[in-house]
């Protein structure tokens, strides 16, 4: 039987030879999929905002736990931890662009009534601002720019914004199930991680 000790090392050694673009194209494969599925929903302006949303959380959430994978279990999946937080950006951009052309249909004075009126809208508007300084410096050149501590310390807004994308998701709710309620543990769990990890730094 392998020891145990050696199956980090094993998959990291394996995740080394595989480049980066095969998950962005999986990534816009999936997203492709959850559209054609939107589209040919009986509601598909709810079927693609759930859809859409639902592969944000997915993907900000598998992003966060490539840091604790390296941690704890010395599996090193690094090279791929921009591609999940940039792909959980772009489905939360077309979540977003679903809600304001499909759902309000551009009525742009709507947009500002309609985020103070409902939190759940609120929580989730909030989450996906935080997440833009950290899309817009994604890039080798923002990290040489801004300094790498200073560019470590903007990303940590990305455990706010899953935080309140999860909060959301329970929010939007008519009655909370356990399916919510687990992507929120996970969201908390992770941050309760990272937040005892800093503190022992
Ligand atoms: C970090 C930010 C966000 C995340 C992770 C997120 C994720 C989600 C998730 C997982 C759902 C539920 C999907 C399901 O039940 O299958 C949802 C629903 C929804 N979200 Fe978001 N969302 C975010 C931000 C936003 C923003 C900025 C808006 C628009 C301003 C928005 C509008 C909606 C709407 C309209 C629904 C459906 C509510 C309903 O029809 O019952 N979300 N979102």
């Amino acid at each position: 039987m392998a020891d145990a000790a050696a199956i980090g090392p094993r998959i990291s050694g394996v995740a080394r030879k595989v480049p980066t673009w095969p998950v962005y194209l999986g990534g816009i494969g999936i997203g492709a999929w959850e559209i054609w599925q939107g589209l040919n929903a009986i509601d598909p302006v709810d079927a693609l905002s759930l859809g859409l949303g639902m592969l944000s959380l997915q993907f900000l959430l598998a992003s966060l736990v490539v840091t604790p994978l390296m941690r704890f279990a010395r599996i090193n999946l690094l090279k791929f931890r921009k591609a999940l937080g940039l792909l959980a950006f772009g489905f939360l951009t077309l979540h977003f662009l679903v809600w304001l052309v499909l759902d309000l249909q551009l009525r742009w004075g709507l947009i500002w009534a309609e985020i103070v009126k409902r939190p759940y809208l609120t929580v989730g508007f909030a989450g996906f601002l935080l997440l833009i300084p950290l899309a817009a410096t994604s890039w080798q050149g923002a990290i040489r720019r801004l300094g790498a501590r200073t560019w470590g310390r903007l990303h940590r807004l990305v455990y706010l914004a899953v935080i309140l994308g999860a909060v959301h998701f329970v929010m939007q709710e008519k009655v909370w199930t356990m399916e919510s309620l687990l992507y929120l543990t996970a969201a908390l769990f992770l941050v309760c991680v990272r937040i005892v990890w800093i503190r022992a730094w």
